[in-house]
């Protein structure tokens, strides 16, 4: 993938895993040590990814708050999307047992210059597989790209709400927390869903 960003003076510009598994328990013993997931893979998003995508995607649309989006995108539109960020930025998958069971992507936080050290990140993993160390994963070989890339600061837009209810929790501030990021900004009632209002935190992280 080629930089799309042009050099410029006073820095470089921003330039725009782990496969293993099998029966090895004294390997998967120190990889969970060590925080490494030895059963999951990641890899390039493909277009012919994005109907599992949408899958993963859709109950965050039609059940939560997590996604300020109302109705779930079609595949093509799915596909637009990826294409679109793979311009410049990684769009990322992971696989469990060659099934994919999150992604992860960025996106520029505003096409404006200045913000090109800067890039907006984007999570998801299948309702049913979270807490099993795929996000951190995800994030981990996103970050690493993105600094290749020149990216020095990352900002996640995270829904939030004080107190907790059927459409939202606190579980993406409490992940994006643990994987280093602080609250930066705090918008209160800025969307609106299930006829309630809902904040978004900007949450940043230098890396
Ligand atoms: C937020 C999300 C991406 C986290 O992914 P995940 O695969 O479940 O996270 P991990 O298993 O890698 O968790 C890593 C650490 O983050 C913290 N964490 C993650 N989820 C948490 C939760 N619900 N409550 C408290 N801590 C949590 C924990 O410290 C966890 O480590 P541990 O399980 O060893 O305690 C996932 O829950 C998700 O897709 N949620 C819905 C979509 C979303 O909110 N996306 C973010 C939009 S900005």
């Amino acid at each position: 993938m080629t930089s799309l960003i042009p050099r410029r003076e006073g820095g470089e510009r921003p330039r725009s895993g782990l496969k293993t598994g099998g029966d090895f328990p004294l390997l998967n013993q120190f990889a969970k040590m060590h925080g490494m997931n030895t059963e999951l893979k990641i890899r390039e998003a493909q277009l012919e990814d994005a109907p599992r995508l949408v899958e993963i995607y859709a109950p965050y649309i039609t059940e939560t708050a997590v996604s300020f989006e109302y109705e779930v995108p079609t595949v093509e539109e799915f596909q637009d999307r990826i294409k679109n960020v793979k311009q410049k930025y990684p769009y990322l998958v992971c696989e469990k047992d060659g099934v994919i069971v999150g992604y992860v992507y960025a996106s520029a936080y505003s096409k404006r210059e200045a913000y090109d050290w800067t890039a907006a990140t984007s999570i998801y993993v299948d309702k049913n597989c979270r807490r099993m160390g795929v996000g951190s994963r995800l994030y981990a070989e996103l970050e690493k790209r993105l600094k290749e890339q020149g990216v020095e600061n990352l900002l996640a837009g995270v829904a939030y709400c004080e107190r907790e209810d059927e459409y939202l929790t606190k579980d993406s501030f409490k992940f994006h927390t643990k994987e280093g990021y602080v609250t930066a900004g705090h918008l209160k009632d800025v969307g609106k869903k299930f006829d309630r209002y809902y904040d978004l935190l900007w949450m940043q992280k230098k890396i």
